[in-house]
Order: C-alpha cells, then sequence, then structure tokens
C-alpha cells in the first residue's frame, strides 16, 4: 500500500511530514521534563521521559523502513533544487551523525535511569551521571531535530 503524499505538496509522503511535526511537538514536552525533574516532580519527569523515549524509537523505525521502501534519499532528493549536491550530502550524513548518538543516548539511558529509579539510586548515587547524560541527552537531541528539520527542507521541499 503506497503512502499517501505530502500535505503541502512536497517530496516527502505522509509518514515524513509526521514525524517532522511530532519533533517539533516534542520540544515543549522536553522542556516541560526538565522542568518538573528540576521542582522535584519524578514522577512526571519519568512518564514524560520515557513516553518520549518510547516514540522517538517507533518514529525513528518507521521513517527508516518508509524511507528505504521508497528507495533512499536520493528517491525523494530527485528533481529537487539541491539533488547531487555536496550541500545536501553535508546536510544528510551531518544528520544521521548527531541521529545515530541521539537514539543510542534516547534507547539506553532512559532504560538504566528507569532501573537506578527503582533500585532507589535516582535520586541517589545515580543523580551526577543522570544530569550530565541528561543534559547531553537534551543537547544531541536539539541537533537531531535542528539538523532534520534542515533535511526536510533542503532535500523534501525545495
Ligand atoms: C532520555 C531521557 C531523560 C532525559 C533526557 C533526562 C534529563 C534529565 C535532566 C537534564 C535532569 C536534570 C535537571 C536539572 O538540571 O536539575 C534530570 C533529572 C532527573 N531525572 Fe531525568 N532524564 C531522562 C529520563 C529519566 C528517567 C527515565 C527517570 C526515572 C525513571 C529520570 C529521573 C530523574 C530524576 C529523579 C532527576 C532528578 C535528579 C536529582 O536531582 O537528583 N530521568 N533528568
Amino acid at each position: 500500500m503506497p503512502m499517501p503524499p505530502s500535505l503541502i505538496g512536497s517530496r516527502a509522503d505522509l509518514l515524513i511530514e509526521a514525524v517532522v511535526v511530532a519533533e517539533i511537538i516534542a520540544i515543549p514536552v522536553l522542556l516541560r521534563a526538565i522542568r518538573a525533574a528540576r521542582e522535584g516532580q519524578h514522577g512526571l519527569h519519568k512518564g514524560l521521559q520515557l513516553t518520549l523515549a518510547t516514540v522517538f524509537a517507533v518514529a525513528t523505525i518507521a521513517l527508516e523502513v518508509d524511507i528505504r521502501m521508497a528507495g533512499g534519499m536520493s528517491f525523494f532528493a530527485a528533481g529537487g533544487r539541491y539533488e547531487g549536491t555536496v550541500f545536501l550530502d553535508a546536510v544528510l550524513y551531518g544528520h544521521l551523525g548527531v541521529a545515530a548518538v541521539n537514539a543510542a543516548l534516547w534507547s539506553v539511558f532512559p532504560i538504566v535511569s528507569w532501573r537506578r529509579f527503582r533500585a532507589r539510586l535516582l535520586p541517589g548515587t545515580f543523580s551526577a551521571v543522570h544530569r550530565t547524560l541528561g543534559w547531553w541527552a537534551v543537547i544531541a537531541y536539539a541537533l537531531t531535530a535542528g539538523s532534520g528539520l534542515a533535511l526536510y527542507i533542503v532535500g523534501f521541499v525545495f
């Protein structure tokens, strides 16, 4: 069954655009989750972060399968202003690089944190490591979402 087309007339399909919208909606949710941790609402922080981690995992797998089944990034870039340019390659590989680091952080780190939380080590002896890695996960997400948006614009819209 072919994927429904773009809503705004881009070369992306509906699933790709749904993921772009989801990555923007995730930003206020992530900010709320960080505020919850700072205010000591650990249950809310945990729930929001585990929800985000699950949504990111599902969205990443769906996006990967969708793009590969369509014939890869070159299929979508075909006919676009930046088709075959070094610029598009730089945006694509830059995005894939930060996305790989992001995926590693957002899969292993939430599970480890959840286990430490249940073992009553968070808050506790795991707090300092959690805060450091947590901020790295936030930075990795910001870079992944930003570069993903750039890739959508130069690879699928123009
Ligand atoms: C990828 C997912 C997660 C990210 C990005 C993340 C991020 C953060 C950040 C940045 C802070 C520090 C906030 C500050 O500056 O005060 C924090 C604190 C905290 N997080 Fe997470 N977190 C994640 C998942 C989780 C999970 C799954 C749990 C529990 C099951 C959890 C429990 C906590 C607790 C208890 C604190 C407070 C630590 C303390 O002050 O001792 N986090 N988190």
